[in-house]
């Protein structure tokens, strides 16, 4: 019957225009999914935290864990100077809901550790240098991780806890391949100590604390591609060193001068500021004349 006839026609051409449209529809969708993939792949970094125990800890660990917060597939690796964890640190990590890893090695303090007041006063390093153990446990901890993982791929920031950190230094660093470097503000002495480039490439340092370093640069100021401790596993901070070469000693292993990737814009940029929180000069209450409620059981 033509009836029939017609409808079947319309019923293929309808069928088509359906094809069509879901295959117009789909590809772009197909595509842009496995764009967004593609795009979207962030390594982890790991952030690596020596923090010990004084009055500012919890106020400087509450700003970093706060900064952390906003940075996605973060790992944050924090080892206290202590022979046991303790529970302000525990119960921090709990609360930041981020993802950590809770470690503890304690220094052993010999003579030297502690700086002189003029070193302090100048806001310049100590004779020895904080973080050496805790930093090293963190790593072969890394190791062992990076062993296990599905995904090597990864960043190495070693970040002490009271330094302030802009978000942008995290994006700047997941782009390294080896290692990146870029300035860091208020530190050595100066104003900013960074890297200097010409023609995309590190021609110098603008240092003056110690500039005969082998990378006359701070601690805040470089990250390291995470594959890379598997490959150099010797790779670790060291007790031997003189105060400020620490930064040379992990860095020797990984790269040269030339080998330098600089990031913040050519490292015209700052992004992230050595501070450092002013010891607080509190009353001892045992002192006190009047008598006060006590707030021992109040953590701060
Ligand atoms: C500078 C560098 O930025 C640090 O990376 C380096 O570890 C340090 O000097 C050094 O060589 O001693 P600075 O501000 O002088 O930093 O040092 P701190 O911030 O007091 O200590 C660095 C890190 O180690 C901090 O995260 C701190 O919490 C931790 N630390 C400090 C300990 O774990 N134990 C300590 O006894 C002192
Ligand atoms: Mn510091």
């Amino acid at each position: 019957m033509p009836f029939v006839n017609i409808k079947k026609q319309y019923l293929a051409m309808g069928l088509l225009i359906f094809v069509m449209l879901f295959l117009f529809n789909t590809r772009p969708v197909f595509q842009c999914q496995f764009n967004a993939e593609v795009s979207s792949y962030l390594p982890v970094i790991y952030g690596i935290t020596p923090t010990y125990a004084r009055l500012a800890q919890k106020a400087d660990l509450t700003r970093l864990s706060q900064t952390l917060m906003h940075i996605k597939n973060l790992h944050w690796v924090v080892i206290e100077d202590s022979a046991e964890k303790t529970k302000l640190v525990a119960n921090l990590l709990k609360e930041s809901n981020l993802k950590y890893t809770h470690l503890n090695i304690k220094t052993h303090k010999t003579k030297q550790s502690t700086p002189t007041s003029i070193q302090k006063v100048r806001g310049i390093k100590g004779v020895a240098a904080s973080g050496v153990e805790q930093r090293n446990l963190a790593l072969d901890w890394l190791k062992g991780h990076l062993q296990k993982a599905e995904d090597q791929r990864g960043v190495v920031f070693f970040m002490d806890d009271d330094n302030t950190y802009s978000l942008k230094v995290f994006d700047e660093m997941r782009k390294i391949k080896r290692v990146g470097v870029w300035p860091v503000g208020i530190v050595g002495g100066m104003r900013v100590e960074m890297p200097l480039v010409t023609d995309g490439k590190v021609s110098g340092f603008n240092a003056w604390w110690k500039p005969f370093r082998p990378f006359p640069i701070d601690m805040a100021g470089f990250a390291i591609n995470a594959t890379l401790f598997l490959e150099h596993p010797e790779a670790k901070f060291s007790r031997k060193v003189q105060s400020g070469f620490q930064e040379s000693e992990i860095l020797k292993y990984f790269t040269t001068r030339d080998e330098l990737e600089p990031l913040a814009e050519n490292c015209t940029k700052v992004y992230v500021w050595h501070t450092r929180t002013q010891k607080p000069s509190i009353v001892n209450p045992q002192k006190l004349k009047r008598p006060l409620v006590s707030y021992d059981h109040i953590e701060v």
